[in-house]
């Protein structure tokens, strides 16, 4: 059962800084975010040297006094703990704490999260300050959560210092029993890397051509995550003694971490910081996104994986102004309506409390141009305005979403060990991002929800069977038991879909001697005769397909000329170019009462369009709900009622015209609409189904 946040109100909020600003100023800044309709603040969590000004001596005078006054103006507190940011004189009494580049670069005092999870001395001190904190405030009826540092691995998701090195050896002593073993999984015999003694194993190091050996990469990154969760459980289990009544969560969605692992050995419920106009600058930090038709909405799909971890959730940080440190991550300011837009984007996907980032903008400091709803100059001005609307909405609108699950048939299916040999791996990982692009998007044209979904060994069938559709772009890494588990998916009628690269490593990370597709060839009914990387070499061949009058489309990245082996397959689409023109490319296999999928190369948009139209896939509201593009479809809904609630929201910056084939609750206004009408630039609207609704259309 997923961990999720659990509320009889929705929670709207804000992320403040007392220690920031002259304590004149907190009265009317409580006083006027209670006048926004906000009802929680995040606090403290950079605030360790305030808290602990020198090594063993405590003050709580400030927070004390914010807390009482927040508590008095009837705001709810959440506590971060302050672990991101250790205070000066920790890191110069104790410079082993700090993290190390994999060249050698010890990371100074200057910034934030330059520490390591495994320096003993960090651990210890990080327990006792959060002891302190929750001696101190485990108790307090104003404080409702704790939040566990901040954004773990953010920043950085690398660890390279002394400590690191001396944890990794006892983390492969315990994984591996012993250096024969570990000599196996690292396939150490390949370069004569292999091991004679313990004090020989080490995390990657700086090599030639920076390609160091691709086991050790993996089992590297499984560390990274294992480190951050022991540190994280080093906390919540002195918030869960000390503060039993109030609950924990950690926020940030970052690499190197078996997020769902982290929530159900040490959570509550998971928390995001959702930035959705980092979309405005993706083409310069992710160059193949720098064309992305979606942009702003593609945080999507970030929210969708969000809610794989906790159905409901909470946005710690929600974007309320333009971006920017000093001397990176510039963002233009968002267009008028987009703050609003963003934050039932959140709401749509499951998030049952969203708080701004920030109150208001930083006068000191790295952030100075990362703004707040307030300007620096505190007047009223258009965030602080729709900031107040989004409030006003959702005096009646919050008891009506509160709790409902947002629904999808569909869903993309990641791993996080095919995620982390694919950031070495340019075989896959480059393939999964592209066509988790390309589904992602064709599924958001036609209005068909997406879900994320995450195999891992906890994974029942039952987790797998809620779903019509799994995609399952490139799964190199493959397992006997992750392909019995969506064999029996197929057979109970599901529907599977893999791309090509499917099947050809074991859960180290070496490559099967089998025929590919490995463990699911049986259950594709192929296997891959012979293959060849595409682009940027060679130009992706057209595909025909068989039976089907489809437009032409190129089958991307890396070609496997596929083999039919069983007599149930149906051949959908062969190539049409190319040495290999007339073999088959897409096949489908029908196997118990369900279907499983082969397409031998990258998907884009069109390969993915067409394989929903070849489905027959459409909206779960197309029967009366007509939507232009640029409209998102989402849909929150009751399990007690079947009560459902449909989210719509336009990222365009020009009007679109929906058209309502039914009667339904417009629930900004609480009126009955249908027919022909409009959503502004960056508009919104939620309806809800009214009980005439017959239910064969639900
Ligand atoms: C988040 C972080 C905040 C603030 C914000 C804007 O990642 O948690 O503390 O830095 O980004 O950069």
């Amino acid at each position: 059962m997923a961990k999720s946040l659990h509320l009889d109100r929705f929670q709207l909020g804000v992320c403040y800084y007392p220690e920031q600003w002259p304590e004149t100023l907190w009265a009317d800044d409580f006083r006027r975010m209670r006048e926004l309709g906000f009802g929680v603040i995040r606090i403290a969590e950079f605030a360790w040297t305030i808290f602990e000004p020198e090594e063993g001596g405590f003050s709580f005078d400030l927070f004390d006094r914010a807390i009482a006054l927040a508590h008095e103006h009837g705001l709810q507190v959440i506590l971060g703990t302050p672990t991101a940011t250790p205070p000066a004189w920790l890191t110069h009494t104790y410079p082993e704490v700090l993290n190390v580049t994999q060249t050698g670069v010890q990371y100074q005092h200057g910034m934030r999260r330059h520490y390591t999870y495994n320096a003993p001395i960090y651990r210890e001190l990080s327990a006792r300050i959060v002891r302190k904190l929750a001696e101190h405030y485990g108790q307090h009826p104003a404080v409702i959560g704790w939040q566990i540092d901040n954004e773990l691995n953010c920043e950085t998701n690398v660890f390279y210092a002394a400590a690191d090195q001396a944890a990794f050896q006892a983390w492969g002593q315990r994984k591996y029993g012993s250096l024969d073993a570990l000599n196996r999984a690292w396939g150490t015999v390949f370069w004569n890397q292999t091991y004679t003694d313990w004090a020989q194993v080490r995390l990657t190091g700086p090599t030639p051509s920076d390609s160091p050996n691709p086991h050790q990469a993996l089992d590297e990154k499984r560390f990274f995550s294992d480190s951050a969760i022991s540190f994280a459980r080093l906390q919540s289990d002195i918030l869960r003694e000390l503060a039993p009544n109030q609950w924990v969560t950690t926020n940030g969605l970052y690499g190197h971490l078996d997020n769902h692992q982290l929530t159900e050995e040490t959570l509550d419920f998971f928390s995001y910081d959702s930035y959705p106009n980092f979309s405005t600058i993706l083409g310069s930090l992710v160059p193949d996104l720098a064309s992305d038709p979606l942009r702003d909405r593609r945080w999507s799909w970030f929210l969708s994986v969000v809610r794989s971890i906790s159905p409901n959730f909470c946005v710690m940080e929600q974007q309320s102004g333009p971006g920017g440190w000093t001397n990176r991550l510039a963002q233009p300011a968002p267009k008028p309506g987009q703050m609003r837009l963003w934050t039932y984007q959140s709401i749509a996907h499951g998030a049952d409390m969203v708080l701004y980032f920030r109150w208001r903008t930083a006068t000191m400091g790295t952030e100075i141009y990362w703004h707040g709803i307030n300007d620096y100059h505190n007047r009223p001005n258009r965030r602080v305005a729709e900031a107040a609307q989004v409030g006003r909405e959702l005096e009646t609108l919050a008891q009506r979403v509160v709790g409902c699950r947002t629904t999808a048939h569909v869903a993309i299916v990641s791993d996080y060990d095919n995620e982390w040999d694919g950031e070495l791996d340019s075989w896959h990982g480059p393939y999964t991002r592209q066509s988790v692009q390309a589904w992602f998007t064709a599924l958001q044209f036609q209005h068909i929800p997406v879900d994320a979904l995450y195999l891992r060994a906890v994974t029942t069938l039952d987790d797998s069977t809620q779903y019509q559709v799994l995609v399952y772009p490139h799964p190199a890494i493959l397992t006997e038991a992750t392909a019995a588990l969506l064999t029996a998916y197929v057979q109970e009628g599901g529907t599977i879909i893999f791309g090509c690269r499917t099947g050809y490593k074991d859960v180290t990370g070496q490559c099967y001697m089998r025929p590919l597709p490995g463990p699911v060839a049986e259950l594709c009914g192929v296997t891959v005769e012979d293959f060849t990387r595409i682009e940027p070499v060679e130009r992706a061949p057209c595909l025909r397909w068989r039976d089907e009058d489809e437009s032409i489309m190129t089958a991307d990245g890396f070609n496997d000329i596929l083999q039919v082996t069983a007599p149930g397959v149906d051949v959908l689409a062969e190539y049409a170019e190319g040495y290999y023109a007339g073999a088959p490319a897409l096949v489908r296999n029908t196997v118990g009462n369900g279907s499983a999928y082969y397409y031998g190369a990258v998907f884009n948009v069109d390969s993915a369009q067409a394989l929903l139209r070849h489905m027959g896939l459409a909206s779960p509201v197309g029967d009366w709900l007509e939507l232009p593009r640029p409209v998102e479809l989402c849909i929150r809904e009751r399990a007690a009622t079947g009560e459902r609630i449909i989210f719509l929201l336009n990222y365009s910056d020009a009007e679109q015209t929906i058209m309502l084939q039914k009667a339904v609750t417009d629930l900004l206004v609480e009126e009955q609409v249908q027919g022909e009408m409009v959503l502004p630039p960056y508009g919104v609207r939620m309806f809800a189904e009214t009980d005439e609704t017959p239910l064969a259309s639900r």
